[in-house]
């Protein structure tokens, strides 16, 4: 169980970040502000009063740092300055004070694993001798075999292909993601100091806080020795004990060096995005000294199935007891498919994405929305030639990537670009027949997935029955789960394929029509009781 929050004695707005719902503003699908077709920092302004009715309490914005865009973004060319395609510092300063305006928190993104191929540090390094100053920001070692021609060793890039690039000259340099995306070395004094002078820069400008990309990674073993592959399947490990790329002991120093950091700004906070399947090696992220917050994906990779549910929430609750962190709930981001899609899409997957929300929202902790999850966006097929993700290239075709959860949000109206944009060519197309999926149609149906979010939300704001960081199972018939918070709220959840009666209580909220006493198939209900 949770420890409960009531018991931390630390001032509210110091851990306001405890039980807030974040937002995940994936910024070139969001809003477009100069019809570009690529979402911006003027579009999420244009938004701002959207995010505040809707009863989030903070964002998350995804890089928008100078960038060549081989990763969208998490290929980052210069950490402190802001992309042209996104705005410029001013626009970000008047968005942020914006949001603050309207009582919303923003944190940002911090991408310290790598950086593009294209930032200056690489290009020196390109331009400078084997053993150079340059080239040891990064990991560049000397090739196997005849003539050094073989990588260095058999790491794969979670792309696809070798994690490692030859360079003229005929030394190898590593990167865990796309050839753009060099991996930093960060037993280099450099390279950590240049992290912690661009917390400071963000902070001084007033963030809240960060989401730090791929912080189980920045830390590589000794030598840098093969991973050895499964024997029956000739698989390597991936993100597990055997994967030598991830979750290294000497990340938690980088972690540790960020918190020090933060805590010179009272009220900021660090989520990490951390790929770690056991939670005790997830857990010593959460420690005292170093993440505020670790993304549990446990939810996210739970099929629609009670049995999954119920072990992703045990899992993630385990995790983080005796430590001093609440869970961190997260059904949907830029990088994986939808849930909509994921519980079977059409009618079904909203059924049950509108009962999943109300699973997320009722757990005790931090909550993360992806933006168009309160419109129930579904993932949409793309054809092969617009795709864009390096996944595909890297992959050889055979893996589609992550476009099809990352289409544009639409706002209004009946046809592309349905508002998100003035030009109809937005950077991934948008599908024909979303007039009844934007926000502006949602608004006006109090049946609709956004209304029953920002109800939900309110809810969650404004119940006593929230109250409390803790929660207990409850007896529930076959395929259901239902556990209670200490506040009073009871939250029973209808996986199984036949309608159940409902414990005793005041009716809060439903995902279904629950007239008569009984949830139906694939429905979630919250009581006060
Ligand atoms: C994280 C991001 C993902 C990106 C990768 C490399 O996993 O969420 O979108 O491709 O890091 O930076």
């Amino acid at each position: 169980m949770t420890p409960d929050p009531a018991s931390v004695p630390v001032p509210a707005a110091v851990d306001w970040w405890r039980d807030a719902v974040f937002y995940q503003v994936y910024i070139r699908s969001f809003a477009d502000g100069d019809g570009d077709g690529v979402g911006d920092l003027a579009g999420i302004r244009s938004r701002l009063r959207y995010l505040a009715e809707l009863g989030v309490d903070a964002l998350w914005i995804t890089p928008f740092y100078p960038s060549p865009m081989a990763d969208h973004g998490y290929d980052v060319a210069d950490p402190r300055d802001v992309e042209p395609v996104f705005g410029d510092l001013a626009e970000f300063d008047a968005l942020l004070e914006e949001a603050h305006g309207l009582g919303l928190r923003m944190t940002i993104d911090l991408v310290p694993n790598h950086s593009s191929h294209l930032r200056e540090w690489f290009q020196e390094a390109l331009a400078a001798p084997p053993g150079s100053p340059a080239r040891a920001r990064y990991v560049f070692r000397d090739g196997r075999g005849p003539g050094g021609g073989e990588p260095p060793n058999n790491w794969p890039s979670v792309f696809g292909g070798p994690a490692w690039t030859r360079v003229p000259g005929g030394q190898w340099y590593l990167h865990l993601f796309a050839a753009e995306q060099p991996d930093l070395d960060f037993t280099n004094r450099e390279v950590l100091a240049d992290l912690e002078t661009t917390l400071r820069f963000w902070l001084a400008r007033g963030v809240d806080g960060f989401r730090i990309d791929v912080a189980h990674g920045m830390a590589k073993p000794e030598g840098l020795p093969d991973m050895v592959a499964a024997e029956d399947t000739g698989l390597f490990d991936d993100h597990g004990p055997g994967d030598l790329r991830f979750d290294q002991d000497g990340v938690h120093d980088v972690h540790r060096r960020i918190r020090r950091v933060l805590e010179q700004h009272p009220g900021t906070m660090a989520v990490g995005e951390l790929w770690v399947h056991d939670d005790d090696r997830l857990a010593r992220y959460v420690r005292a000294d170093e993440l505020h917050l670790a993304f549990n994906f446990q939810l996210l990779l739970a099929d629609w199935d009670a049995e999954e549910l119920r072990t992703a929430v045990d899992h993630s609750l385990a995790t983080v007891a005796g430590t001093p962190a609440p869970a961190c709930w997260v059904l949907s981001n830029h990088d994986r498919p939808r849930h909509v899609t994921r519980y079977g899409g059409g009618a079904s997957g909203t059924r049950r994405a509108r009962a999943a929300v109300l699973l997320q929202l009722a757990l005790p902790g931090v909550a993360y929305l992806y933006n168009g999850d309160e419109l129930g966006m579904p993932d949409v097929e793309l054809p092969d030639e617009v795709l864009q993700d390096p996944i595909w290239e890297r992959s050889g075709h055979t893996e589609r990537g992550r476009d099809s959860c990352r289409i544009p949000v639409p706002w209004s109206g009946t046809a592309a670009a349905y508002g998100f944009s003035t030009s109809p060519d937005t950077w991934l197309p948008m599908p024909a027949g979303w007039g009844a999926l934007t926000a502006e149609a949602q608004a006006a149906d109090a049946g609709s997935m956004l209304s029953l979010y920002r109800t939900a939300l309110r809810l969650r704001a404004t119940s006593p029955a929230f109250g409390g960081g803790a929660m207990h199972w409850l007896p529930a018939p076959d395929g259901c789960l239902a556990f209670r918070r200490p506040g009073g709220l009871v939250c029973l959840l209808n996986v199984s394929p036949a309608p159940v009666p409902m414990p005793e209580g005041h009716v809060l909220l439903a995902s279904d029509d629950v007239c008569g006493g009984v949830l139906p198939p694939d429905a979630a209900v919250w009581l006060h009781a």
